[in-house]
């Protein structure tokens, strides 16, 4: 077999090869007679071609090769094409060109029964100069309404849809970002208009972990194009591994007309089971739930712009020789950060422990000397290219008069965090700062023990995002989301309940701190008391599903 690309590369032309095993369930799916036509848009590595070879003889069609179709921009994959599928391959099939600028007709192809395929996921932002051009191209000549941010992959799926023969079908191995991507929900819509059945399966195996990538995998499947009148609904699945998937797909039908499948209410990847969000949406209802963006604000920390250079530990600012009248503490990344409370105790042993917790607070004009040479030691180029400090009016004053009433550790192997400032601290954008205003401390340490009961942490899992790397991520315009229960309780409860909640959480005891929470929050509370264990074993279901393999271990 050819060697295959160097890392760099493969994340230039987004190549990474789907796992023969799953080609070759998804071609037993796609594949119903032995005179289907089938594509693959970008044929890689191909091994859906070699899937779709295999099964098209099984229905008994003896020669297969005249049957696929296939173009790619990558050389090697033309090599995989002669080594993988041998002379036998129709090469008037096999188009080595962009696949956006490939139109249906005589002389490529047409009338497809069923395309397959995994396209590059090239975010937005990375996408080449040729290849935007041809996204430009494709887009003034359809009237596709896509989202500037949309992923490489999305282009790739609606353009393939041009090929299809009324009734036929799509297996597409996708990321994550199909069902998350605010760019998708149009995919989505396109898809479900044009299709009579959409099924979309999260996988919590990652299939692409041996390739370099830990990418979360959606398998979405559509049949029956243009022969809805109305639009349909996607069912989704959520399946451990490549087995579960094959049990699935041979009993395909099956499922479709299970209850199971007609259950619609998931939203984000799908990871959560049903029941469990069934029982999130009765408890939203309830009185005394209120949502953290009705009594909150959110905003990302202060963008530094070269955070080593402003922020340093004490020794560090020392050795420059910087007067502590010039420096203010800041909130240090949230692995320093134990408690649901930054002290100004935490301040101090963040200074004598000698992390970088403080912030270089130069006024507007700096005099003393050795803060003048600090600056000056800064290369000009590299300022003057450097567009977060182009847009401040001294490039040095990156510190802004905005400190939060709390921060919100928002990326985490487990669940968010929310911790009070009672500092008065400033922080970077490895923490959100949240802003309450008009309440009272009480009512803030209410939130915050709320925060942290199995319900909301739960809802986290929800409207969060899985990352690549197994962490849960939640973006500014997901926190506002988050419901709080918010009973009544006295202040005298509130304050002993927050210091024990502190003292749980200085020692890295999250399941205690959760479980003090639950019980703090909900007694008394029928309706929550009820749904405790659903929503328990909904989030640890969740958390190891979104999990990577190595996290989950320490976590079962
Ligand atoms: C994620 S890989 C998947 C390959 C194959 N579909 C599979 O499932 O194994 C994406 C493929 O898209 C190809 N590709 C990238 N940009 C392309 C383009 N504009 N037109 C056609 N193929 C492209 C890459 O060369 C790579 O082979």
């Amino acid at each position: 077999m050819p060697d295959p690309h160097h890392i760099t590369h493969r994340r230039k032309i987004g190549a990474y090869y789907t796992p023969i095993e799953v080609t070759r369930i998804l071609c037993e799916w796609g594949i119903r007679t032995r005179m289907d036509k089938v594509l693959e848009p970008c044929f890689g590595g191909c091994t859906f071609l070699e899937a779709a070879i295999e099964e098209l003889r099984k229905k008994g069609q003896k020669f297969p090769n005249e049957n696929i179709f296939g173009s790619d921009i990558d050389p090697l994959a033309f090599e995989f094409l002669e080594k993988r599928l041998g002379r036998g391959v129709n090469s008037n099939h096999f188009f080595r060109t962009d696949f956006l600028r490939l139109t249906p007709g005589k002389n490529t192809c047409e009338n497809i029964d069923f395309v397959m395929g995994n396209p590059p996921y090239i975010r937005h932002d990375n996408i080449g100069l040729e290849q935007k051009k041809s996204v430009e191209h494709w887009k003034a000549n359809k009237n596709i309404p896509l989202n500037g941010r949309a992923s490489l992959w999305a282009y790739f799926l609606l353009h393939s849809l041009s090929f299809l023969k009324q009734g036929g079908r799509i297996a597409f191995v996708l990321p994550g970002s199909y069902l998350t991507a605010h760019y998708s929900k149009k995919i989505q819509n396109q898809i479900e208009e044009n299709f009579s059945a959409v099924t979309a399966i999260t996988l919590t195996k990652r299939l692409f972990v041996s390739e370099g990538t830990e990418e979360l995998t959606i398998i979405l499947l559509a049949d029956g194009y243009k022969t809805n009148s109305i639009k349909s609904k996607t069912v989704r699945h959520c399946l451990a591994d490549v087995e579960e998937l094959d049990l699935f797909v041979q009993n395909y039908w099956k499922f479709e007309n299970t209850p199971k499948a007609s259950s619609s209410s998931q939203v984000g990847t799908g990871m959560l089971p049903q029941t469990a969000v069934d029982a999130l949406g009765q408890l939203n209802t309830l009185q005394g739930v209120k949502l953290l963006g009705d009594i909150s604000s959110v905003r990302i920390g202060v963008v530094a712009g070269d955070k080593k250079f402003f922020i340093k530990s004490r020794s560090a600012w020392r050795d420059l020789n910087i007067k502590k009248k010039y420096l203010k503490y800041i909130a240090p990344r949230s692995l320093w950060i134990n408690g649901v409370r930054l002290t100004e105790l935490d301040a101090i042993a963040h200074e004598n422990m000698d992390i970088p917790c403080l912030a270089i607070n130069p006024p507007k004009e700096p005099k003393a000397s050795s803060l003048l040479t600090y600056l000056q030691s800064y290369p000009v180029e590299k300022r003057d290219g450097n567009s977060t400090f182009n847009r401040r009016g001294k490039w040095y004053q990156f510190l802004d008069a905005e400190t939060p009433d709390a921060f919100m550790v928002f990326m985490t192997d487990l669940g968010p965090r929310i911790i009070l400032n009672e500092v008065g601290a400033n922080c970077t954008n490895s923490l959100y700062r949240i802003y309450f205003p008009e309440i009272s401390d009480a009512d803030l340490k209410l939130v915050v023990i709320s925060f942290f009961t199995t319900f909301t942490q739960l809802s986290a899992e929800l409207v969060g995002h899985g990352r690549g790397s197994g962490a849960l991520k939640l973006e500014p315009g997901d926190v506002g989301k988050l419901p709080l229960y918010l009973p009544s309780r006295s202040k005298q409860d509130i304050d002993i309940a927050f210091d024990a909640l502190d003292r749980i959480m200085r020692n890295r005891d999250f399941d205690s701190v959760t479980s003090y929470a639950d019980e703090f929050i909900f007694k008394n509370s029928h309706k929550f008391v009820e749904s405790l264990s659903t929503l328990k074993s909904g989030l640890k279901i969740a958390r190891i599903r979104r999990m990577r393999e190595s996290m989950r271990k320490k976590y079962e």
